[in-house]
């Protein structure tokens, strides 16, 4: 199937950088947000990213005019989604908003459109059961920062059909990403490996076996990591990481994923990193 109008839906950080990468590879994208005001943000976001690769030499200046014109801003699902041959959903990380939003999806994209959740651990088969298309449901996991990282995580859910694998596949590939496929269980790969290690350098704060530049220093000199843990659980969002704790735990019923103590003190107190000025570090 050839995919050529895609809607992203959710223009936070993940759904910025996947509508970002969308249009600079010639799709057309609509992009869908809940309100002007986060519409505006998004755009103002991507347009500073296409800058950035502008002024160090990866596009030109044709380039990323032609990106943003690839983009229009819709408020409304039904709007956005119609002629969509792709849906990609970007929205928070609760799984009564994406089924309220899956559902919106559903009634009102075409019947070939292909569904894609970029959820970084909610079950894809849950996720495609509010759908009334399971077949062409599937996780499209995207890495912050989505314009930089290589990877797409390709996650089939259990009625997953070949023809949307396969057409996601060669899309990723279009968007010069990797697709890696795995099969849909909690936390998929990358978050069942990445969380317990994010978990654990928090254990070494918790516990005083040194400091978060100690362990983050480790990490980096010693393994090669490009940020230390500590530092990446900032960037992906403290809750984030919380939330995506909680679905291992709860999905596996096994104690080796219980959250930190200290994560959940930090999210209480709404030290949640970059995004509100300090998680373990200050920004
Ligand atoms: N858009 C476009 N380009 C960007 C960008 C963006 N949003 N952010 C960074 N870049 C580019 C820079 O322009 C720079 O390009 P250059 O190599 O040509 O100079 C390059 O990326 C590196 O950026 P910087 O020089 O500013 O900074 P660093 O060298 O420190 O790299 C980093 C920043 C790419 C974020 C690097 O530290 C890194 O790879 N960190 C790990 C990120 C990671 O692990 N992400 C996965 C998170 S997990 C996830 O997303 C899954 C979810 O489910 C939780």
């Amino acid at each position: 199937m050839d995919i050529k109008k895609v809607a992203v839906i959710g223009g936070g950080t993940m759904g910025n950088g996947i509508a970002h990468v969308f249009a600079m590879n010639g799709f057309k994208v609509n992009l869908i947000e809940t309100q002007q005001e986060f519409a505006d943000r998004a755009i103002s976001t991507i347009t500073k990213n296409l800058d950035r690769m502008v002024s160090k030499e990866k596009i030109d200046e044709a380039k990323r005019n032609d990106s943003l014109a690839n983009i229009s801003v819709h408020l409304d699902i039904a709007d956005g989604v119609k002629e969509a041959d792709l849906v990609v959903e970007a929205v928070p990380e609760n799984l009564d908003i994406k089924k309220t939003v899956w559902q919106a999806i559903d009634k009102s994209a075409p019947g070939h459109a292909i569904l894609g959740s970029n959820t970084s651990s909610i079950s894809i088969t849950k996720l495609a059961a509010s759908t009334n298309r399971p077949e062409k449901f599937i996780g499209m996991h995207f890495f912050n920062p989505v314009p930089v990282m290589k990877l797409v995580e390709i996650v089939r859910g259990l009625e997953t059909d070949d023809a949307t694998y396969t057409a996601v596949e060669e899309t990723s590939k279009k968007l010069n990403k990797i697709p890696v496929p795995v099969n849909d269980f909690p936390g998929f790969v990358s978050n069942r490996v990445l969380m317990p290690m994010i978990n654990e350098a928090i254990f070494c704060v918790h516990e005083g076996v040194a400091t978060a530049e100690s362990v983050d220093e480790v990490m980096k000199l010693g393994m090669a990591h490009p940020m230390g843990p500590l530092r990446l659980a900032d960037f992906i969002g403290l809750d984030v990481c919380l939330d995506i704790l909680n679905v291992l735990y709860e999905g596996f019923k096994d104690s080796k994923y219980r959250p930190c103590p200290l994560l959940v003190k930090m999210v209480d107190a709404g030290k949640l990193g970059n995004k509100t000025g300090e998680g373990f570090y200050k920004y």
